[in-house]
């Protein structure tokens, strides 16, 4: 027996993308006082699509922000970051703002996106493998909060850069953040990159509306969590008795977004019944907004430097270049 590492590798399958796990966290969060759902449940299928019309939203800032940010600094970034890279990107869903990378930086060995929806992954794959079809793209369906192996590649990496876009370090709490950090720190080795979004604290209003759209795509989005839950493990909350509520926590620095029950009532998942009062909540997200200093702070815990910021005219959103040390 011989291996072959083949030119253009089809998807690698997390084996371990791990329904028990998940169920685990399900109940123990519905077990707490206040009771709370894991962010990562809302990106089944019909959410991921639910999310990229949350991203083009007026009231949505942080996406058109951050993208403006990266085709305004991307030749200062390419001059910082150097050829040769290794690019693996957390999160990559739709893989649109990674594209901005693909296209400038030189000489990239591979690209590894890495995402929890399966379906929305496949996809992206397919177009990226279309439009750049001389660059090994390696997509791994995964939970990232678990740790996941770097796939073998056919080119020798000079060094790693790690993409974690779209503030979605916001959506962990401040001590898990520093932990999370950390592993992208011993993935990308001292020297590795990581190129992350972070979204900047700013007025309440402006932030409020942003998970308070006209529209209610984003109560979609936050309800489509308990569907997802019913589809996927057996669960039987009615959806129509809860509502979206989604607030900045000025004192804590982040948005928090929460079902509200409607009525008094009973879910039932594992065979474990969760009673709700009327008017309890769910809490399925925190998304923490940071000042430049609170986050370099955060990073440098973590192991890594800041070596560049890059904000927008406003002050909303910034994308930051940090090294491991
Ligand atoms: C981009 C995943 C970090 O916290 O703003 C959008 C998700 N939640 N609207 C965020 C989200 C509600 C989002 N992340």
């Amino acid at each position: 027996m011989h291996q072959t590492i083949t030119k253009n590798p089809t998807i690698v399958v997390d084996p371990l993308a791990d329904t028990n796990n998940t169920l685990l966290q399900i109940v123990h969060g519905l077990q707490k006082d206040q009771k709370e759902l894991p962010s990562k449940l809302f990106y089944d299928a019909r959410g991921s699509q639910i999310f990229e019309r949350i991203c083009n939203l007026q009231e949505y800032y942080p996406t058109r922000t951050e993208t403006a940010i990266m085709q305004q600094n991307v030749h200062e970034l390419v001059d910082l970051v150097g050829p040769g890279s290794m690019l693996i990107e957390y999160g990559s869903g739709s893989s649109s703002k990674a594209r901005i990378l693909l296209d400038h930086l030189p000489e990239l060995a591979a690209y590894v996106p890495v995402d929890i929806s399966r379906e929305q992954l496949f996809v992206a794959a397919q177009g990226l493998k279309r439009d750049y079809a001389e660059l090994e793209i390696i997509p791994i369906w995964a939970d990232y909060n678990n740790l996941f192996e770097l796939p073998l590649i056919g080119k020798k990496a000079l060094h790693k850069l790690a993409y974690f876009p779209g503030s979605t370090i916001g959506n962990f709490h401040l001590k898990q953040a520093i932990d999370f950090l950390g592993n992208i720190a011993d993935l990308v080795g001292p020297g590795g990159g990581l190129l992350i979004g972070t979204d900047l604290q700013k007025d309440a209003e402006v932030l409020s509306l942003a998970y308070n759209d006209r529209k209610g795509v984003t109560a979609a989005f936050n309800l489509n969590m308990l569907n997802h839950i019913n589809t996927e493990f057996s669960a039987d909350f009615n959806v129509d008795q809860f509502k979206h509520f989604a607030f900045y926590n000025e004192e804590l620095g982040r948005i928090e977004m929460h079902l509200i029950s409607q009525a008094k009532q009973t879910a039932h998942i594992a065979g474990e019944a969760f009673n709700f009062k009327e008017g309890e909540s769910i809490l399925t997200e925190v998304s923490y907004k940071y000042t430049l200093e609170g986050f370099s702070e955060m990073a440098y815990k973590a192991g890594f430097v800041v070596i560049e910021a890059w904000v927008d005219p406003k002050n909303y959103f910034s994308v930051q270049y940090l090294i491991a040390r």
